[in-house]
């Protein structure tokens, strides 16, 4: 299926010259990870000292990995360090730094006025082919986007923490992302060794309820990876069955009939498409995630 439009400038681009923007917990690890696979990264924050700081992070997190992996390789191991510490660069002008950028990834506070206002000043300064992504867990990427004249070439990569030791990455691309813009971030993740799943929409897991139109083999991986389930949802709805299902789904819509988060669900009930009101129970909350998927019974 081809995603939105596409400009015709733009084909899937590989990823060489990354900016962070944000040295925080999460851009700091996306930093480490990236040029331990051999990026050139540049890190930016809004003060020197802020990305002293980050910097610190990122050579102690490496030298934890060290101790631990490279144990019997100690020369190998300051290969890596010393590898890292090259390919990290740092700035506190974002507009200088996106110049020679490929890729741009976001990890900045949570807010989507900021957010938008950094992204429309970067729009302004980064190359053409340059994409931009944002790794926010609640903000709409569409609406993040909206304020940059490069729809089709900004998406969202959403890392979890600690990134260094979480495998998942969500891609999310939005109805404008183009199909290079998307593959491009595939590769990337692919590259950072990490295990992408693809997400049309949000798909945030764990604290919110989750939105996804995504394949019912990558809510599985998500879930797995991600929030360290022994087992999908899908397969655990295969698992448990889909009839058995949905008696608890009646039983809890009995119980509680005005709670939207029991509400029946037709396709379940009609069998034939299942559409999975997976009921996820973690540690932080329980939520209930609408999936449809092509999954035929
Ligand atoms: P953080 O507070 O640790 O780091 C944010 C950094 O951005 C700070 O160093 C701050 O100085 C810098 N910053 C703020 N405005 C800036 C600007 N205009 N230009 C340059 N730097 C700026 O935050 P954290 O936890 O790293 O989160 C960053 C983003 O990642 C947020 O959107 C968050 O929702 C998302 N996220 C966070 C996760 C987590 O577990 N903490 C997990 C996945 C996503």
């Amino acid at each position: 299926v081809r995603r939105g439009f596409s400009s015709s400038a733009v084909r899937s681009v590989v990823i060489k010259n990354v900016t962070i923007i944000g040295g925080g917990l999460m851009g700091a690890g996306i930093a480490q990870v990236a040029a331990s696979t051999g990026h050139s990264v540049t890190l930016v924050d809004t003060s020197d000292d802020i990305l002293k700081k980050s910097v610190k992070g990122i050579e102690g997190s490496v030298k934890r990995v060290v101790k631990k992996k490279f144990a019997d390789k100690p020369e190998a191991g300051e290969e890596l360090i010393q590898k890292v510490l090259q390919n990290v660069s740092t700035s506190t002008d974002a507009g200088l730094a996106v110049r020679g950028s490929d890729l741009v990834v976001e990890a900045i506070v949570e807010n989507l006025k900021i957010k938008q206002d950094l992204f429309a000043t970067l729009d302004k300064l980064a190359p053409a082919h340059t994409i931009f992504a944002s790794n926010t867990s609640s903000l709409s990427v569409s609406d993040i986007a909206s304020s940059t004249s490069r729809l089709d070439r900004f998406g969202g990569l959403h890392f979890f923490n600690p990134v260094p030791m979480m495998k998942l990455v969500e891609v999310i691309g939005t109805s404008a992302t183009s199909q290079e813009t998307f593959d491009s971030l595939m590769s990337f993740s692919k590259v950072l060794g990490k295990t992408p799943v693809s997400c049309k929409v949000r798909f945030t897991i764990i604290i919110v309820a989750v939105s996804c139109h995504a394949s019912k083999e990558d809510i599985d991986i998500a879930m797995k990876l991600g929030a360290g389930y022994p087992m999908g949802p899908f397969e655990l709805s295969d698992y448990v069955g889909l009839d058995t299902i949905k008696f608890i789904m009646d039983g809890w819509s009995a119980m509680d009939p005005d709670n939207p988060l029991f509400a029946q669900s037709e396709l379940l009930n009609k069998r034939r498409i299942l559409q999975v009101q997976v009921i996820m129970c973690c540690k932080f909350s329980v939520e209930r995630c609408h999936c449809e998927t092509d999954l035929m019974l």
